[in-house]
């Protein structure tokens, strides 16, 4: 069983990309068989996608190359980073690339569909779009969490409040029902 691990954010410090880990760690506890693959977006940087790009030179390579890791993964942990009530750019601009290989980007693979936010709202914004729009683009949501006042519930490698610990429990263990 192999998961693909990463937050939808090209921050270095990335809260995201730590809830994105913690989810991950979380989900071994429960099946310490699984292999976790993490990726970080700051290696799949692109032109910003265009059609007179696309048909000067074809789907960016590296776009090619995240859609086929996405296929070979049994499962996915996504973590959204939350800008201006949407997703990143960076994030927009490798998955329009993606979209062009084929409009189901996610493949069907099962999603834990996380985000975190260092104010209140947890996300509520950016999980809703992922969720409105999921269909189109074959994602296999299997469970949902948004953590917010981040710096308030991480003491830097675990999330304290148990409800949230709970929380993200019953999403990653939906991943392999
Ligand atoms: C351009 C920009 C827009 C942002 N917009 C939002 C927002 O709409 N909602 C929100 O909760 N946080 C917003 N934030 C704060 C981010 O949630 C915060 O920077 C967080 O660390 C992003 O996640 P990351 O660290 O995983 O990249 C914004 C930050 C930036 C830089």
């Amino acid at each position: 069983m192999k998961v693909l691990a990463f937050a939808a954010s090209n921050h270095r410090q990335s809260i995201n990309r730590a809830l994105a880990g913690y989810a991950a760690k979380r989900l071994q506890r429960i099946h310490p068989g699984v292999e976790i693959e993490f990726i970080d977006l700051n290696d799949y940087e692109m032109p910003i996608y265009s059609i007179d790009r696309e048909n000067a030179n074809g789907v960016h390579a590296l776009a090619q190359e995240l859609f086929g890791r996405i296929g070979a993964s049994d499962a996915l942990i996504v973590s959204f980073a939350e800008y201006n009530g949407f997703v990143t750019a960076a994030w927009k601009n490798i998955y329009d690339w993606m979209s062009r290989i084929d409009q189901k980007v996610w493949q069907d693979k099962p999603l834990a569909l996380l985000a975190a936010t260092p104010g209140p709202r947890a996300g509520e914004n950016v999980l809703q779009t992922q969720e409105l729009t999921a269909p189109f683009f074959g994602m296999n949501i299997k469970g949902k969490y948004g953590v917010g006042n981040w710096r308030d519930v991480w003491d830097g490698s675990n999330l304290t409040k148990p409800a949230d610990v709970e929380a993200i429990d019953a999403v990653v263990k939906a991943l392999l029902s």
